[in-house]
C-alpha cells in the first residue's frame, strides 16, 4: 500500500479540545474558532456534543454554538450524540454528521457513557437509524483501541468486535481512537487492521491523542496502511474528561506540517491555521500545544 497523496483532516478542537476546559469558554469564542478553522481550509469540523451538561458542562452551549455558525458550503459540521435524547436535540440544529461514541474497553464504556458496550450499541442503533432516515451522515468513535486507563492494553480482537458491532447497526465510518495516547506505531496499526476487517480504507480514520508524544509517529504508521482520514485538534487542545491525565489530540498544525513536508495535500493553509490556534490559545491564556505553531510564531516575531 502506498502512502496516500491526499489527506482529509477533521478538526475536533472545538469539541474534543474544549470539552476538557475547566472554565466555561463563551459560545462566541467557540464560534469564532470554528470560523477561523473553516477560513484556514478545514472541510470537516467537530463542533460540539449533545451530552448531559452534568457530565460535560463545557458542552452545555451546544445549541447556541451551532445556531451561531456562519456555515461555509462544502464544510461538514459534526456533533456527538450518545443517545436518542442527544440526537433529538442535535437534529434541530442541523448537523451534517452525528457521531456515536463507544469503547473497545468495558470499563471505559461504563465511565464515559455509563453503560456496557452491548448496551451502548442498543442505544446507538435507533440514533443511527433516525440519523440516516433524516439524511444525516453517521460516524462512530471507538475509544481505547490501543489502551485503556482502567484495563490497560486492549487486544486488537476487541477493536474488531466493536467495529463489527458499529457496522452491524449501520454506522458509516469509524474513528480508531487512542484515547490516552499510549499507542506506538505497530500497536496502532494492529488496531487499524482490526477495524479494516469491517470497514473499507476510506471509512477508517485515526484519532490519536498525544499524551506520550507518539501521535505523529502513529499518524505516519497509519498513512503507511493507506489511512487518509485523521482527527486532530488545533493547538493540540484537549483531553477526555473520563480519561485522567490524557492530554489533547495531536495538534492539527503538527499534522499539516508533517503532511505538507511529505508532499501530501490537505487543502489547509498552515499560516491561517496557526492564526486560528494562536487565537484560541490566547483566549485560554496559555501557549499553543503545537510545536509547529510555536516554531512558526517565534519566527514571525523574530
Ligand atoms: P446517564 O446518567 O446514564 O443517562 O448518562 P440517563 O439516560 O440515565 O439520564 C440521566 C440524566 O441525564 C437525565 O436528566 C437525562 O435527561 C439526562 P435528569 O432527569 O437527571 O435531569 N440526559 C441528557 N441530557 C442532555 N443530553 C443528553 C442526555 N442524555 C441523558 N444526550 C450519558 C448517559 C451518555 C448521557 C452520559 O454518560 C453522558 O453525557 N456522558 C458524556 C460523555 C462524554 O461526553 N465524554 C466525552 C466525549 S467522548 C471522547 O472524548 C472520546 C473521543 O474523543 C474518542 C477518544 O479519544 O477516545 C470521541
Ligand atoms: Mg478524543
Amino acid at each position: 500500500m502506498s502512502i496516500p497523496s491526499r489527506v482529509r483532516l477533521i478538526d475536533v478542537g472545538p469539541r474534543d479540545g474544549l470539552q476538557n476546559e475547566k472554565q466555561p469558554v463563551p459560545a462566541a469564542i467557540k464560534i469564532e474558532l470554528v470560523h477561523r478553522l473553516q477560513a484556514a481550509g478545514l472541510k470537516e469540523i467537530e463542533v460540539t456534543s449533545y451530552v448531559s451538561p452534568k457530565w460535560v458542562p463545557q458542552m452545555a452551549d451546544n445549541h447556541e454554538v451551532m445556531v451561531g455558525l456562519s456555515r461555509q458550503s462544502g464544510v461538514r459540521y459534526s456533533v456527538l450524540t450518545p443517545n436518542l435524547k442527544g440526537f433529538e436535540a442535535a437534529v434541530r440544529d442541523q448537523p451534517d454528521e452525528i457521531v456515536v461514541f463507544g469503547a473497545a474497553s468495558e470499563a471505559f464504556s461504563q465511565k464515559n457513557i455509563n453503560c456496557s458496550i452491548a448496551e451502548s450499541i442498543e442505544r446507538f442503533a435507533p440514533v443511527v437509524e433516525a440519523a440516516r432516515a433524516a439524511g444525516i451522515a453517521v460516524r462512530g468513535a471507538m475509544s481505547c483501541t490501543v489502551g485503556c486507563p482502567y484495563e490497560g492494553e486492549i487486544a486488537p480482537e476487541r477493536v474488531a468486535y466493536l467495529a463489527g458491532l458499529m457496522r452491524g447497526i449501520g454506522v458509516q465510518r469509524v474513528d480508531v481512537a487512542d484515547t490516552i495516547g499510549v499507542g506506538t506505531p505497530r500497536k496502532v496499526q494492529a488496531a487499524l487492521e482490526a477495524t479494516l476487517q469491517h470497514y473499507g480504507i476510506d471509512d477508517v480514520s485515526g484519532h490519536f491523542h498525544d499524551t506520550y508524544g507518539q501521535a505523529l509517529s502513529n499518524t505516519l504508521a497509519a498513512l503507511e496502511l493507506g489511512v487518509w482520514n485523521f482527527q486532530s485538534s488545533v493547538a493540540g487542545l484537549g483531553g477526555c474528561p473520563y480519561a485522567k491525565g490524557a492530554t489533547g489530540n495531536v495538534a492539527t498544525e503538527d499534522v499539516v506540517y508533517l503532511l505538507h513536508g511529505m508532499g501530501i495535500e490537505t487543502g489547509i493553509d498552515l499560516d491561517a491555521l496557526v492564526d486560528a490556534g494562536a487565537y484560541i490559545s490566547e483566549q485560554l491564556g496559555r501557549p499553543s500545544g503545537s510545536r509547529v505553531a510555536r516554531a512558526l510564531l517565534a519566527k514571525r516575531v523574530g
